[in-house]
């Protein structure tokens, strides 16, 4: 069912000092900041050949990464997210599996106007997984 692996998500708390480790120090192509109110993370995207890396740092009040980074204050792996055809249809076949979908299982738009979901990760091996409609 899942596809490629569209991005691997690392948290970290200042995404300045994180940008300058990808652009300065391993040479990668990083873009600029973009502000996602509505998941409460200001996003960065680097593009590799195969796969792209996102970096997030917390936004607002109440950031569903705030508790993460705490426990990670250096930052970390927060999650990977892989391709689907149809993010209802592979939610719809989880759930019946008995997957924990997280929110109320409405995919919401994600970084790159599509829609995603997050799984649970005591149900996928201890990792957060977002899947995101290809
Ligand atoms: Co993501």
């Amino acid at each position: 069912m899942i596809g490629r692996l569209n991005h691997v998500a690392i948290a970290v708390n200042d995404l300045t000092a994180a940008v300058a480790v990808y652009k300065d120090g391993l040479g990668a192509q990083v873009t600029d900041p973009l502000p996602q109110p509505e998941h409460g993370v200001t996003v960065v995207f680097i593009t590799l050949p195969n796969t792209k890396i996102e970096l997030l740092e917390p936004l607002g009040e109440g950031s569903p990464i705030a508790k993460f980074l705490e426990k990670n204050p250096d930052g970390g792996i927060h999650h990977v997210c892989y391709e689907v055809d149809n993010v209802i249809a592979a939610r719809d076949r989880l759930k019946s599996q008995g997957a924990r979908v997280l929110g109320d299982g409405t995919p919401k738009i994600g970084a790159h106007g599509k829609p995603v979901l997050f799984l649970h990760p005591k149900d996928f091996c201890g990792t957060l997984v977002e899947l995101e409609q290809a």
